[in-house]
């Protein structure tokens, strides 16, 4: 393993989105709940609304985990405030907000929790969000805590992350690793590739580890297949449903 590799320390499982099976995806209700299933590390995405402020959301578009219409680009903060982005999920989470970063690291740090940050641009604003999102996470992260670690399937995300966040880990995001991944992760000096459980192999595993990264598997919610990714050197799955992979 490279210094950078080694200096990243994950726990073997990462609440994905929170823990999305749970509580309703990228919500700080999300995040409480995966700290209450013992997770001690979570996953959120994150976007630029109208006024480029970055929150927490996964989708390009508002309808399907919020009460809104629309791309998050192009509305403002002010109107992204409004929506509900709990009861699409279970009237249990009536009115949970959409967070922004600053929210949502602060309520991770409370908990006490690890965060891994994905940058997740709209087309053309690639640079500017990383720029802004990585800006604003780094004056509200506590030195203290163990930096996160900051994800994009995005290369231009990860060249910003570079210069904005140089100490802070970066992980190469693909779905099955791509012919040129040695180059990419030496280009944005990764400390981690990331990959499509169902795209990850023994041999793969084996090549990314003897580069000197280490491999994370996204998203396993089965308890037998997570297992065997631990088993073949992956050092952490993301998760929807910790409670599934560590049972009480
Ligand atoms: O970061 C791992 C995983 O979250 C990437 O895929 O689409 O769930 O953001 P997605
Ligand atoms: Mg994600």
């Amino acid at each position: 393993m490279s210094d950078r590799a080694n200096d990243l320390r994950l726990p073997p499982i990462i609440g994905h989105r929170g823990a999305a099976a749970d509580a309703p995806e990228n919500t700080l209700a999300g995040f409480r709940a995966a700290a209450r299933l013992g997770v001690s590390w979570v996953e959120f995405d994150v976007q630029l609304s109208a006024d480029k402020v970055p929150v927490v959301i996964h989708d390009r578009r508002l309808d399907r985990t919020t009460s809104g219409h629309g791309v998050v680009r192009r509305t403002p903060l002010s109107r992204l405030r409004q929506l509900d982005c709990g009861s699409w999920f279970s009237p249990a989470f009536v009115g949970e907000p959409m967070p922004t970063l600053a929210e949502a690291l602060s309520e991770i740090t409370r908990l006490g929790l690890g965060a891994n940050i994905e940058i997740k641009p709209d087309r053309g604003w690639e640079a500017m969000t990383a720029a802004v999102a990585l800006e604003t996470a780094a004056a509200i992260w506590p030195e203290a805590a163990p930096p996160p670690l900051v994800s994009s399937f995005d290369r231009q995300c990860l060249a910003v992350a570079r210069q904005t966040v140089p100490q802070w880990p970066r992980g190469l995001l693909c779905r099955s690793l791509p012919s040129d991944w040695r180059r990419a992760a030496e280009e944005f000096a990764c400390a981690s590739v990331h990959c499509h459980h169902r795209l990850v192999t023994p041999e793969r595993v084996a090549a990314v580890r003897k580069a000197g990264y280490q491999v994370l598997a996204y998203t396993v919610n089965d308890r037998a297949q997570a297992q065997r990714l631990w088993n073949w050197g992956v050092s952490a799955v993301f998760t929807d449903s910790p409670g599934v992979l560590s049972p009480a």
